[in-house]
């Protein structure tokens, strides 16, 4: 047999790899950043399975998916810590990766109801390796957060950087962690991939999905154009002593068709590697409360009216990636800028007054 010189095989190699085509389960597929993620996978030729018990979400989500994407998207109405009906799921579709996104996830909830938390978010990761096994499924991708950084001595936040949490939702992420890491280790098949998501805000650019939350939202963005819908009348800056440039709280803002675009790139990871890796999936730029209301407000040519309140539990001063390792390792950065997330978390809100319903 003649093989062709070993440049013309990795070649041949890199080409056979971009066709890969996996059929990728996404838990909590119905959210904010599953929707967005389905999106990308789509778009990069993979087909997805959504699994969700649209507690924080709704199934009229993925109905606009499909309408975006002209694919039509097996959906699951389940609980992900019931192993029978995940065992339903992964007998009725092949699975070649995981991306696991249902769980809880509002802080101040997380510290009135802590065993609630721990018990969903943790045993939903444990059923799904239970069924994954059974399954031979070893590619788990894990919606994790910087907020298991708990309060950085430093900034730009590096993985290798200490973690330790100031609130039950943080811990979850970060027993999650472990459990994933300790599970890697004991199976040499499974590969785990970790991304520590910073603070996702904007929209698809069609409008049709984007962040929905339920009541009054907990996060700065879904608040703000709340405020600029006329839902709400005006928005309470918790706080402006921070040591920051303007006092108020800095953060890492990235658009969220950028954090579902590195979803992609983790799930290509996972299949060409074992063992467990984590990434920040952040811009690596940091933005205050205040550069944010200045920001959507000149953009959309809204004014957002405010009062300065008292700190919030629990929040930090300041908070950014480093997101250097997803660039050299992923080959993944974000690539847009905080105008355009201004501009479609608008377009979503304003085409959208009451979200889904
Ligand atoms: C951002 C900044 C607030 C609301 C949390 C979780 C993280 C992830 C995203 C789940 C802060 C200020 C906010 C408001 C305000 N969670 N703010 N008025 O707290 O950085 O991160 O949400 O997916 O894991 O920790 O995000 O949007 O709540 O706050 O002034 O009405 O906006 O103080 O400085 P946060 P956030």
């Amino acid at each position: 047999v003649a093989y062709p010189e070993p440049e013309k095989c990795r070649r041949i190699y890199i080409i056979h790899r971009k066709e890969i085509t996996m059929n990728v389960l996404l838990t909590g597929g119905a959210g904010y950043i599953g929707t967005h993620t389905c999106i990308e996978l789509i778009n990069a030729g993979h087909t997805v399975v959504v699994a969700d018990n649209f507690s924080n979400s709704s199934p009229k989500a993925i109905e606009r998916v499909e309408e975006i994407t002209g694919k039509k998207i097996p959906l699951y109405n389940i609980d992900v810590c019931n192993v029978e009906a995940l065992d339903k799921l992964f007998a009725e579709n092949k699975i070649d990766a995981v991306i696991h996104f249902a769980g809880l996830k509002a802080v101040g909830e997380s510290c009135e109801i802590p065993v609630a938390y721990y018990r969903n978010n943790l045993d939903s990761t444990l059923a799904l390796l239970e069924v994954m096994k059974k399954y031979s499924v070893a590619n788990f991708v894990f919606s994790s957060s910087a907020t298991v950084y708990g309060i950085p001595k430093s900034v730009p936040l590096v993985e290798t950087m200490p973690t330790g949490c100031t609130n039950p939702y943080g811990w979850t992420k970060l027993m999650n962690e472990q459990i994933l890491t300790d599970a890697a280790k004991a199976d040499s098949n499974l590969s785990v991939v970790l991304l520590r998501y910073f603070n996702p805000i904007g929209a698809h650019e069609s409008g049709r999905i984007g962040e929905n939350p339920n009541g009054i939202p907990n996060n700065l963005m879904p608040y703000i154009t709340q405020v600029a819908a006329g839902r709400l009348k005006r928005l309470g800056v918790f706080g402006n002593d921070y040591p920051t440039h303007d006092g108020t709280g800095v953060r890492d803002y990235i658009h969220v068709v950028d954090l579902a675009k590195g979803h992609v790139k983790a799930i290509d990871y996972a299949e060409q590697h074992k063992g467990t890796e984590i990434f920040n999936l952040g811009t690596g730029t940091g933005y205050s409360v205040l550069d944010i209301v200045k920001a959507f407000s000149k953009v959309n040519n809204i004014e957002i009216p405010y009062d300065i309140k008292p700190r919030r539990a629990g929040d930090i001063a300041e908070c950014y990636a480093d997101p250097t390792k997803a660039y050299e390792i992923l080959g993944w950065k974000a690539e847009k800028n905080l105008e355009d997330m201004c501009r479609d978390s608008w377009n979503w809100q304003s085409h959208n007054i009451n979200g889904y319903e």
